[in-house]
């Protein structure tokens, strides 16, 4: 099979596809011997219909028994269609069960990934594994596998009939096997071609439509709302055109084939026919025309199951393409890893040593260069310097988001690539420089899923913070919607609830990555009281923007490039003259002026 190279084989893949369709052997079973049933059915009932027209030619005509015969007959095939009802409703089940637990697997396996993993493979890409991946998975246990065994028992059973029935005539319609095989070969080639022409334009127009709807406002803002439209305009023409290649594709097989059913019906009917024209005169071998009619329901059903299987394996090919990127979603794993037997923190005192610390995103790419620095349970350091000098990343690797390369880092003296990851993150409480808000309340967004956390703790963390007077003036107070991304809160609202968001899990480390964003003047009054609460609750860091926020805090550090310049409160700092001096300076005049 042509697929693009990857660590999967057809077998790896196909038997942990099985594996998955394995808890599920009963319904399988069933559905097979049903299958089983209704083909064998379908293979009788020209024999019977043969049966029917003998007994209507008998000169002693019974009509009692003709009778029986329809009856048997319609009985049989009705029995039969009750059946694929059945069968169809068990396997959609079946399906859609299995597919359940492969979302849910993909899932679970996209939350363990790494912070550096998440960045480097786009939302869309990983939505499209748990939605339209395993749809096209679905198809494959509902439809593919159970139609292709039924095809193939169906062309070996009609052979077998058509043999039996006359092996001469039977022969000649073999002679067009290769003909079928060269049309099925063409179209499959060219079908597949189209088939990755097609998804890989709905995966640029899924994009395309994702992009710039998040980014509409600044669409808007800039007026290019008709330049978007232009390339818009052009990613679906290209989806239009390579869609209708696909069911062009399509439109020439079918009817070739139903061509190539035409010819051989005509050929069985004119040699068929000569020869029971001369038995029915001579009765050389019993070929009648009885025989010449089974004999061409059988070819109709010979066809049939011939062409769907030829468009059955362009189903076949995207399914295991699907299920490659499904199960290397679920296999990779995090980068971030814990070693076995890891410490759990439980009593933390607070203290933070970084020791020697390099760090990069990108290999040669130095962030951080060889920083250390020791805070004492309960101090609130600060971290100052210009943007992209490195204060987000030492503040984002004390959880362990990313893995630094050299020099150690260590909470009450162990070093946390020895601690277990969720204790660490837990006694860690992180308010970042891009508060994200989910969809929800107001409370669901404080608590998160935490079911431990009640309401009174809820209000009472977001008294605490200041949060509490601007959500008592919402309409729905805590049960006030939040839309996605908390696009109805500004930028000071949305700081103040990940304040009440973080304090209402205890954390005994705090980490603040103040947000640069304009905030008013009556939000900034109250950020920066709930920000003094805050350091009085443990240790805490913090990157400030503005240099009055971190007047009080127990050190000051200052970032250049990486490196650490400078380093004391802030008195000491102001009175050495340097780095931090200057920057004071330029922000107090700035603001005073
Ligand atoms: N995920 C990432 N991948 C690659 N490089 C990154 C990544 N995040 C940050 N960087 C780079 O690391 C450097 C330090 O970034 P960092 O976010 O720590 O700066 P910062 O001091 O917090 O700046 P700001 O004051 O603007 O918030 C920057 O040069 C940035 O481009
Ligand atoms: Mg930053």
């Amino acid at each position: 099979m042509i697929r693009r190279q990857s660590e999967f084989n057809d077998s790896t893949l196909s038997k942990r596809l099985l594996a998955y369709g394995y808890k599920h052997w009963k319904s399988f079973l069933a559905v097979f011997i049903m299958m089983i049933i209704t083909t064998v059915v379908g293979l009788l009932s020209p024999l019977i219909t043969g049966k029917v027209i003998k007994l209507l030619e008998d000169p002693l005509l019974d009509f009692i028994k003709v009778i029986y015969w329809i009856i048997f007959l319609g009985v049989v095939v009705f029995a039969s269609v009750i059946l694929e009802v059945i069968l169809s409703y068990i396997l959609q089940k079946t399906g859609q069960r299995i597919i359940y637990e492969v979302r849910e697997n993909v899932f679970s396996a996209i939350e363990s990934y790494s912070i550096a993993q998440m960045k480097e493979t786009p939302a869309g890409k990983l939505v499209t594994r748990v939605t339209t991946d395993t749809n096209t998975l679905n198809e494959m246990y509902t439809s593919v596998i159970i139609n292709v065994l039924k095809n193939v028992l169906t062309i070996v059973g009609v052979l077998v009939a058509m043999f039996i029935v006359s092996t001469k005539l039977t022969l000649y319609i073999l002679l067009f096997t290769p003909v079928l095989v060269i049309v099925s070969y063409i179209f499959r080639k060219y079908s597949r071609r189209a088939y990755r022409e097609v998804r890989k334009n709905v995966s640029n127009v899924n994009s395309f439509i994702s992009e710039n709807i998040s980014g509409m406002k600044v669409t808007k803002v800039f007026g290019q709302e008709e330049k978007k439209y232009k390339d818009f305009h052009v990613e679906n023409t290209n989806l239009k055109k390579s869609s209708l290649k696909e069911i062009l594709a399509f439109a020439i097989f079918r009817p070739s084939i139903y061509v190539i059913y035409i010819l051989a019906v005509i050929m069985v009917l004119w040699i068929g026919g000569n020869e029971a024209i001369q038995n029915n005169i001579l009765i050389i071998t019993g070929f009648t025309y009885v025989e010449l009619i089974v004999f061409y329901q059988y070819i109709d059903k010979l066809f049939n199951p011939l062409q769907q299987l030829a468009e059955q394996f362009n189903i076949l090919q995207s399914s295991l393409a699907s299920a490659e990127r499904i199960f290397e979603a679920i296999d990779k794993k995090s980068d971030i890893i814990e070693v076995e037997n890891p410490i759990e923190l439980t009593e933390i005192k607070g203290k933070i040593e970084f020791k020697n610390v390099w760090f990069s995103y990108i290999p040669g790419e130095w962030i951080l260069k060889d920083v250390s620095f020791t805070v004492e349970p309960n101090e609130t350091v600060a971290f100052v310097g210009a943007t992209g000098s490195g204060k987000s990343t030492i503040l984002t690797l004390i959880t362990r988001n990313y893995d630094i390369q050299k020099g150690s880092i260590f909470i009450d003296g162990v070093d946390i690539k020895q601690v277990k990851i969720s204790s660490l993150r837990k006694a860690v409480g992180q308010m970042l420089q891009d508060v994200f808000l989910f969809s929800g309340t107001v409370s669901s967004n404080i608590a998160l899923r935490d079911e431990d956390i009640t309401e009174d703790e809820i209000i009472h963390a977001a008294t605490y913070v200041n949060a509490n007077s601007f959500i008592e003036k919402l309409p729905n107070k805590y049960d006030e919607e939040v839309k996605e991304k908390g696009a109805n809160f500004s930028s000071g609202q949305r700081q103040l609830l990940s304040f009440a968001r973080t304090i209402v899990h205890t954390p005994k480390i705090l980490i603040l990555d103040e947000a640069t964003a304009n905030i008013d003047t009556e939000t900034e009054n109250l950020i920066q009281d709930s920000l003094k609460k805050l350091m009085s609750i443990g240790t805490m860091l913090i990157v400030a923007h503005r240099l009055s926020t971190i007047q009080h805090a127990d050190k000051i550090i200052v970032i250049e490039s990486g490196k650490i310049i400078e380093e004391g409160t802030h008195q000491q700092l102001l009175k050495n003259k340097g780095h931090y001096y200057k920057l004071y300076k330029l922000q107090y005049e700035g603001s005073d002026i």
